[in-house]
């Protein structure tokens, strides 16, 4: 396939049955690859079909030079760098400063103006900092993944309809996912829900979170719970909630290298975590469970050091 832009690089990443994992945990694990996007991450998709979006709304003109500000862990950051890049526009993000070092100096190399924001005024910093900025330039458009409907859309038009392609001849029991934005657990949980009524979807946190009840604390898996209940979360989905810790994760990510050869970062890791849990009680033995891979390992190797 030759394509004529990066942008049409984006989806259509594979499924990959985890076999060995699957043997030692008892149920059918399945994990869509989002990490082979291009930008490394499920993000390419929602910062591609939030500009989009966007353009057709009329609050972007490709190739304008407008500018975007974005609050972002790092991988929306990514996204929409390559697709500014490409489309014509300029990007501002605002990140935490206790993020990946690497993504903020990828990001800069794209061309994008980081903005740090204090880690310690809580786990929504950037999201707040961002706003601060969009108030002091009114021209500046932001797209905020958190609220944006465009995010879950882009979700139910592209990774849901080809997990239900992948699927046709196997059906679902449950999906496992961790919840930032919640863009993903709610596109692709309310289109594998309807296809399967009986499916379970359950969601993944850190500990000492309680998602659903508003409660936050700051921890390490980075991209999950970022303080707040987003708007774009349908909670309606969710049949229960799974805690993990960063060291369960950090080992369950060097343990899947290992294993099964795939590279993940910390809060895929944590998706992998809530399986062995919930197959020890929750789940039938056997079961179809299926998840996704976020990103790669390599952002986050400073975890292991
Ligand atoms: C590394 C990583 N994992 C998981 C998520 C959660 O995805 P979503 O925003 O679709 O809930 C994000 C979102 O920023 C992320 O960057």
């Amino acid at each position: 396939m030759i394509y004529t832009s990066l942008l049409e690089a984006i989806g259509r990443t594979p499924v990959v049955h985890l076999k060995r994992y699957s043997k030692a945990v008892g149920v059918e694990v399945y994990a869509k690859l989002e990490s082979l996007n291009p930008g490394g991450s499920h993000k390419a998709r929602i910062a591609l079909g939030m500009l989009l979006d966007a353009e057709q709304r009329g609050l972007l003109r490709r190739g304008s030079g407008q500018t975007i500000v974005e609050p972002s862990g790092g991988n929306t950051g990514i996204g929409l760098a390559i697709a500014a890049n490409l489309l014509g526009y300029r990007l501002w993000l605002v990140i935490p400063d206790n993020y990946s070092v690497e993504k903020q100096k990828l990001l800069r190399l794209y061309g994008a103006t980081v903005v740090l924001s204090d880690s310690t005024k809580g786990n929504n910093s950037h999201g707040e900092k961002a706003l601060e900025i969009q108030m002091e330039n009114p021209g500046f458009i932001m797209l905020n993944q958190q609220r944006n409907p465009a995010n879950p859309q882009t979700h139910r038009d592209t990774t849901a309809l080809e997990i239900l392609s992948d699927f046709e001849s196997l059906s679902i029991d449950v999906f496992v996912s961790g919840i930032g934005t919640g863009g993903h657990l709610t596109g692709v949980g309310e289109v594998l829900k309807t296809r399967w009524p009986k499916l379970s979807v359950y969601g993944v946190e850190p500990e000492g979170c309680d998602l659903l009840n508003d409660q936050h604390i700051s921890h390490g898996i980075q991209g999950l719970s970022v303080g707040l209940i987003p708007a774009v979360l349908n909670c309606d989905l969710i049949d229960g909630m799974v805690a993990v810790s960063e060291s369960e994760c950090v080992d369950m990510s060097r343990e899947l290298l290992h294993t099964e050869a795939i590279s993940m970062g910390i809060s895929s890791a944590a998706n992998f975590v809530a399986i062995s849990k919930l197959a020890k009680g929750d789940l039938s033995p056997g079961a179809t469970v299926f998840t996704m891979v976020y990103d790669g390992i390599e952002s986050y190797l400073n975890y292991f050091e």
